[in-house]
């Protein structure tokens, strides 16, 4: 077996984050207020379905309520395994061999992945020191396709709507823009999908939702765009159940509602309880807030995991060093966060 077997792009690519640990996990930005309590109800239901039998080819009626959720229709929509699958189908559908993908950096690192798993390569463009989008820059590179996510993943802030905007008519290229936070924030691009024939929003169900173990997301787009989308995807990639958690979840958001007000109020006495500490805080527009150490990051997350929470540490990343993410819990795991990050400082001292 020889190295030269794989795929010249996929050579840097190793596995990805996998922590095997039993702690906590404010780690991977899922939502801590608990599991969406339409799951339950749907499993009740599941006992009876007939699984022997195959859902739609295409997640029909899935793509049919989230075009009702959005005032859209079905075709606007191609759902999939997890906004994951549904980037990497982008990718599938659009990049050739050898083309080039125009990233933001630093930003979700799976983006760079399924462009190299797509034979693809990538341009990054550094964000400014806020980890704001230099839109002329971006303009500026030759890349077959532009990829960003807002808020961005793993700095926590949303680019300004006007810099986005002025990439998608910036020039004549398909533009990706990754919302799996977007429930978090006001703006969004779903509503000018059928404006433009180059742009794509991908969602997900994993964040807000409270599904990331059902592995839902899904792609908005204009209907041409989407149609090309849905013959690179495999087809019936979605399974039931998941499938039908995911409608329930879209005809009852109560759950979603309290997972964003959560978040909204627990953001700040989690940013000042960090800045007390000796953190600086970056912006955030996520359920999720990425902070500089004053210790180095490697060594405070791992004290903090031997205690009982696991947090995701950046720090050996250029432009992010001694940083680290940690998702935004309930009032009771931030404290209890906070508590331990306190004796983490005392054994350092
Ligand atoms: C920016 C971003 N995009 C996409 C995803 C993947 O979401 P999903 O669970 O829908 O595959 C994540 C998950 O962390 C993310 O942070």
């Amino acid at each position: 077996m020889s190295e030269e077997w794989v795929r010249s792009t996929l050579r840097d690519v190793s596995l990805y984050y996998n922590p095997k640990v039993s702690a906590f996990r404010m780690d991977n930005n899922a939502n801590l207020l608990g599991p969406n309590p339409v799951a339950r109800e749907v499993l009740k239901e599941f006992a009876n379905m007939d699984v022997n039998f195959y859902p739609t080819t295409y997640s029909d009626p899935l793509r049919t309520a989230l075009g009702e959720y959005y005032g859209l229709e079905m075709e606007n929509i191609v759902a999939g395994n997890g906004s994951d699958e549904v980037l990497d189908v982008c990718f599938k559908a659009l990049l050739q061999c050898g083309e080039t993908v125009v990233t933001p950096y630093p930003t979700y690192a799976l983006h760079s992945f399924f462009v190299k798993v797509n034979a693809g390569n990538i341009v990054q463009v550094d964000l400014d020191k806020r980890f704001q989008l230099d839109s002329d820059e971006i303009n500026k590179t030759d890349g077959k396709i532009v990829l960003l996510c807002t808020p961005n993943n793993p700095t926590a802030n949303a680019f300004r709507m006007k810099d986005v905007k002025e990439i998608i008519e910036g020039r004549n290229r398909p533009v990706i823009v990754d919302e799996a936070y977007g429930e978090f924030v006001k703006d969004s691009f779903i509503p000018l999908v059928n404006d433009y024939d180059n742009l794509i929003v991908t969602r997900t169900f994993s964040k807000a939702f409270g599904l990331a173990g059902m592995r839902v997301g899904y792609a908005v787009s204009n209907k041409k765009l989407a149609h090309i989308l849905l013959r690179a995807k495999t087809p019936l990639s979605l399974n039931l159940l998941s499938e039908m958690t995911a409608i329930a979840a879209l005809k009852n958001t109560g759950f979603v509602k309290r997972t964003i007000q959560m978040v909204d109020r627990q953001r700040g006495p989690l940013s000042k309880g960090l800045e007390s500490l000796g953190f600086e805080v970056f912006r955030s527009d996520a359920n999720f807030i990425l902070v500089r150490s004053p210790i180095p990051s490697d060594e405070l997350v791992t004290k903090l995991v031997n205690k009982g929470i696991l947090i995701r540490d950046f720090g050996k990343l250029r432009m992010m060093e001694n940083c680290v993410r940690i998702t935004i819990g309930t009032a009771k795991m931030n404290a209890f966060l906070l508590t331990l990050l306190r004796e983490v400082f005392g054994e350092c001292r």
